[in-house]
């Protein structure tokens, strides 16, 4: 089978389409979006036609499901990540996020903690809070450019008898973040050690950087798999976010049927035909999209960050080692409030980032993230509109 070769310079061009990032209530035409984690790449040949393909039978009634949605995602593991998944304990959610909320709604009750490392994805915290349970930040901390976990506040806080659950973002957004295998053994074996659920976030899990290797948490052990359930979505990879059609895993028998009867009660198992094909499209035959896609962002990643550390020295770049986001530290930019540091790059560099408190009011105070998977050229005009915006303070 011949190659299909990818044009990420030339990307797609969605303003004027449906697309969110250009909204034009959010994003007017004098201003670059930086921000949503979509990318502005083509979706794989194979969604495209896999879903013309089905179009043109011109009948949208109830979906048949057979286990060839779950095969496929055992498969991408494999071949991937080099993981066996067992199929049976596989299934589908409408998103990440209702699966997660599932998941806590299961293995917490109201009142009971769950821990978040900060700065995390936003609707992590709305999702603990709406559901009234409390929120409990192990913050990371920033040494060195880096981000590392703060093992012994991380135990302190497991340590309380209200904590129920421990959400895991790895590779970790927004701060780029893949945690090894020895950092993620080690918060393993603590939640286990106060008999804490295990919720890991890997929807992020393709996007590696410099040669580095991502470790999906049910690999470690069978005591990790056994003690968890990790949530996937092909949209990140292949720009597939559109079908809302997702998928979370475990290797345990009873945590996969408490799973089910959440999916039962919230209504969350009704399948969508397209979604189907685009996820199974995906996980059976994207492995030359990704790696062609994953080389291009990680030169964009090295010439974005180059760029930043030569040109605008008081923003400092957390290099990211897996992600399409750069978290910017903006904090020597010398603003007061976040108002004005949002308000500064929307309104006077002209580009539309993610504000960095929405990751956490503490954490995320100075910085901004910036979602690099767009056409090269994009990226380095957008940080050449930062720089003379610095450059003019
Ligand atoms: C860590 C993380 N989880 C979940 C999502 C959203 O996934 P979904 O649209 O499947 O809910 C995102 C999107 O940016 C994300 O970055």
């Amino acid at each position: 089978m011949s190659i299909h070769i990818y044009d990420f310079d030339k990307g797609v061009n969605r303003r004027g389409t449906d697309a969110k990032k250009f909204d034009p209530s959010l994003c007017p035409e004098d201003v670059l979006p930086f921000w949503i984690a979509d990318t502005e790449f083509p979706s794989p040949v194979e969604v495209k036609e896999g879903v013309i393909k089905r179009a043109e039978l011109g009948h949208f009634g109830y979906p048949y499901i057979s286990n060839e949605f779950e095969k496929s995602i055992a498969r991408w593991y494999k071949v991937r990540h080099n993981t066996d998944l067992n199929p049976d304990y596989i299934d589908y959610s409408p998103c990440v996020i209702p699966a997660i909320i599932w998941f806590v709604k299961e293995f917490s009750s109201v009142g009971d903690k769950v821990i978040l490392q900060t700065p995390v994805y936003p609707p992590f915290h709305a999702l603990v809070k709406n559901n009234g349970r409390q929120l409990v930040y192990n913050e990371l901390s920033l040494k060195d450019g880096r981000y590392e976990i703060d093992f012994e506040d991380l135990e302190e806080k497991l340590k309380d008898s209200k904590a129920k659950i421990l959400l895991i973002c790895n590779p970790q957004n927004p701060t780029g973040r893949l945690f090894t295998k020895e950092e993620l053994t080690k918060m393993g074996n603590l939640c286990l050690k106060y008999n804490v659920m295990i919720g890991v976030d890997e929807i992020h899990a393709d996007i590696v950087f410099d040669g580095l290797e991502f470790v999906p948490f049910c690999s470690i052990s069978e005591e990790f798999a056994n003690h968890s359930v990790t949530f996937i979505n092909p949209a990140k990879t292949f720009n597939v976010a559109g079908f809302r059609t997702a998928a979370w895993f475990t290797h345990s028998k009873e945590i996969y049927q408490r799973m089910m009867n959440q999916q039962t009660y919230n209504k969350g198992m009704g399948r969508n035909i397209f979604g189907n094909i685009a996820l199974m499209e995906c996980y059976n035959h994207g492995e030359d999209y990704a790696n062609q896609c994953v080389a291009y962002l990680n030169e964009t990643k090295n010439q974005a960050v180059k760029y930043i550390n030569e040109n605008i020295p008081k923003i400092h770049a957390i290099e990211p080692e897996a992600t399409f986001m750069i978290w910017l530290d903006c904090r020597d930019l010398g603003f007061n409030t976040q108002k004005e540091l949002s308000d500064f790059m929307f309104k006077k560099a002209k580009v539309l980032l993610n504000d960095g408190t929405t990751f956490g009011e503490e954490a995320g105070f100075g910085f901004m993230r910036f979602n690099f998977a767009t056409p090269r050229a994009m990226v380095m005009e957008g940080l050449e509109r930062i720089k003379k915006a610095v450059d003019n303070l």
